[in-house]
């Protein structure tokens, strides 16, 4: 999965998801509030809020996490309230968490791998019962895999168990995972909190080089507002909630509501 060269990425197509209207509560928490937006496809969406504004439930919306009460996904043309997350990674959509939800103990490699989990056909009895056929299927995967692991430049470290890495590279291997699946729709959760300039740099460059280059369309979480005002196409703000804009970058750093609400005042990084 190296660099083709091909000019899949940046050409924004239809749109490929619309949230429609959804509510979501937990007792008597309104976690969403008759949110909708748009996201078109190649494109890399924003979403930014105050914390407990409600984006990470936005995702876990998405990918069939939590099950709004209220409104309607349309993912490809096909409309539900409410999926499981199995089947939305079948669908093609992939996600990273806020907090790291990697196998401590075993390697990048294996965590990576374990990304490709919904796509084996043949099941540990199946490759029992015919081994070449499972055999055959690990090899590709295995290929797969390490393709990912070249892309993401983290070769030296592929044996490691993952919680011995740094943090910021349990991040890559999280994103690494992700990739394994080859999503169609990528979500990630705050993929560069925590992390130093030099790694933050790092990820932007990976994040810009997956839509790039595979033409995956991406939303992303996230605090750093340079990062978020230099790759997003466009920027989505809840607030309490509820939807405050959907705009280009330089749209929303100047939409007053927005400066009020979160960009003017100091928040997490
Ligand atoms: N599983 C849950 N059970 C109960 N309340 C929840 C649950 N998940 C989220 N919430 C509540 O919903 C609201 C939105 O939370 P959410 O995690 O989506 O915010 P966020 O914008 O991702 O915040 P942060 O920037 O801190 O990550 C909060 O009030 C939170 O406490
Ligand atoms: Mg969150």
């Amino acid at each position: 999965m190296s660099a083709t060269g091909q000019d899949t990425g940046r050409r924004i197509g239809d749109v490929v998801l619309k949230v429609d209207n959804i509510s979501l509560s937990f007792g008597g928490v309104r976690a969403l509030t008759n949110i909708s937006f748009t996201v078109r496809e190649h494109e890399i969406l924003s979403i930014i809020g105050p914390n407990g504004a409600g984006k990470s439930s936005m995702l876990n919306v998405i990918n069939g996490f939590y099950h709004p009460q209220e409104g309607v996904i349309t993912y490809k043309g096909q409309a539900r309230s409410r999926m499981r997350p199995h089947e939305a990674a079948r669908q093609g959509i992939a996600r990273t968490f806020q907090n790291i939800a990697l196998f401590k103990g075993m390697s990048a490699l294996d965590n990576i791998m374990t990304g490709r989990n919904t796509m084996m056909k043949s099941n540990i009895f199946a490759q029992a019962l015919y081994w070449g056929l499972g055999q055959k299927e690990e090899i590709a995967h295995r290929e797969h895999v390490e393709r990912i692991i070249d892309f993401l430049e983290i070769e030296s470290i592929r044996k490691t168990p993952v919680g011995r890495l740094p943090y910021g590279l349990q991040k890559r291997v999280e994103l690494g995972r992700a990739l394994a699946a080859q999503p169609e729709l990528l979500l990630l959760d705050e993929p560069m909190a925590g992390m130093n300039v030099e790694e933050k740099e790092d990820m932007c460059r990976f994040i810009l080089d997956v839509n790039d280059e595979f033409g995956t369309t991406i939303v992303l979480i996230e605090h750093d507002m340079g990062v978020v005002m230099d790759i997003s196409d466009r920027v989505v703000v809840l607030d309490y909630g509820r939807k405050l804009a959907e705009d280009v970058p330089d749209a929303v750093r100047a939409n007053q509501e927005v400066i009020d609400a979160y960009l003017g005042v100091s928040h997490a990084a």
